[in-house]
Parts: structure tokens; sequence; C-alpha cells
């Protein structure tokens, strides 16, 4: 199993999504020591950015042309970055809610890699096509005002059915998934939070105990 840790939270020893991820890593190293487990943290300033010769380059590839120049560089950026994340057949997410949605540095990997001919395909008459294959995902969701079931007022998730959304786009739809969303102002957090570490410690077993396991989608 080669298993890359993507990680969108920036705080560290505070976060709630880099600690439940701590426990499925370790329950990964406990169950399969030989397996690969790589870091990224999205906020490390190892991501290029997306801005207008990478847009340049990405459009001229999709309309079947050769990038030339700073879209050139751009372009090979962009690649660079996609083949370390293709590298993987198993991926962990760390995912917090920012304003409903992601954190936009999770957008802009998102915006980097997905790249015609390499994480899609486009067809005139049937659309997009997702060209990744035979890959896993296990996606941690924190958020701390939102949560289901609660009022209105309380946010509502644009988080969960983006990234999934891209996630199947992209053609990983062996997706799990662990969301711990306490209720800061009423709830009893540390409940809500035994229970995420304790469904990421099930789900590493599952998914380090047999590699080639498909776990039911959600
Ligand atoms: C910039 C920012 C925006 C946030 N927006 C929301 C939000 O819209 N809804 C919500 O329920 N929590 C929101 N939160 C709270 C986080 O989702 C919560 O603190 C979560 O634990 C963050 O994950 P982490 O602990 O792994 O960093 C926000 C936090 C930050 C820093």
């Amino acid at each position: 199993m080669n298993l890359l840790h993507v990680s969108a939270s920036p705080r560290g020893p505070q976060s709630e999504s880099l600690a439940v991820a701590a426990t499925f890593l370790d329950t990964v190293r406990e169950v399969t020591p030989e397996a690969a487990i790589e870091e990224w943290d999205l906020w490390d300033g190892s991501l290029p950015a997306f801005g207008p010769d990478a847009v340049t380059g990405k459009m001229t590839v999709f309309a079947g042309g050769q990038p030339t120049g700073a879209a050139a560089v751009a372009w090979d950026a962009a690649t660079t970055t996609f083949r370390r994340f293709d590298a993987a057949d198993t991926y962990l997410f760390t995912v917090p809610m920012w304003n409903a949605g992601i954190p936009y540095v999770l957008k802009q990997f998102i915006d980097v890699i997905s790249q015609p001919g390499l994480i899609f395909g486009f067809d005139a008459e049937r659309g997009y096509s997702g060209l990744l294959r035979g890959k896993r995902a296990a996606v941690i969701y924190t958020s701390a005002v939102y949560g289901p079931g609660r009022p209105p007022a309380f946010g509502a998730d644009f988080q969960a059915p983006y990234f999934e959304d891209w996630l199947r786009w992209a053609g990983i739809t062996d997706v799990s998934t662990v969301h711990f969303r306490p209720n800061l102002a009423t709830a009893d957090a540390a409940t809500a939070r035994k229970t995420a570490h304790d469904q990421a410690r099930d789900l590493a077993k599952v998914l380090a105990a047999d590699p080639g396991h498909r776990v039911a989608g959600v």
C-alpha cells in the first residue's frame, strides 16, 4: 500500500482532523508496518500557484496544443504536482470546513492537479470522464458549528458534497468518510471525538489489512 496523507489543516497540534488522521495512520503502521506512508501538508509551500500562466497552459492542452514559454513552465509545475499525487494508491484527506466549504489551499490543490489527460478526459458528446483508476480514499471532515440536523443558522455543507464530487469526477469512487462535527456551543465534544477516532481506527484496519479491499462507497 502506498498511502498519501493530504492535509489541509494549518492548525498543527490544535487540529482535530490531524488528530483523527494520526489515529488512522498509527493504526495503519501497526497493522501494516511495511506500508509506505507519505505526508503532504498543503501549507508547506510546495503547491505551485495556478494563475494566468497555468490557466493558459491548461487551456492550450485542453485545445490539443502544446504550451510554450511561461505557460509551459507552469504546465510542468502542475504535471509534477499531479505525478506526486498519482504515485499513491490510497489517500487519506483531512478536510476542515471553512466558511461552509473547503480551505482554499485544498481548492488550489484541486485546481493544480485537475488537468486534461491526467485526471480527466473530455468528449463533446459524453462529457467528462475520470482517468484515475484503482485508487481508494478515506476522508476526515471536521466542522465546529455546522452539523447534520442542526438549524439552518448553523450553516450548510458545501464541503463534503463538493470534495466527494471531485473525487468521483476524477475516478476515485472507493470513498469512505469520518465526520467529526461537534456543536461546540452545546454538545459534549469528547463523546463525538472518541467516536471519530474509533471510526478512523476501524477504517484504517479495513484498508490496511487488505490493500486490494474495496470499502463500500458512501
Ligand atoms: C477560516 C475558518 C472558517 C471556518 N468556517 C466554519 C464553518 O463555516 N462552519 C463550521 O462549522 N466551522 C467552521 N470553522 C471551524 C472549523 O471547521 C473547525 O475548527 C475544525 O475543527 C477545523 O478543522 P481542524 O481542527 O482540523 O483545523 C472554521 C474555521 C476556520 C479557521
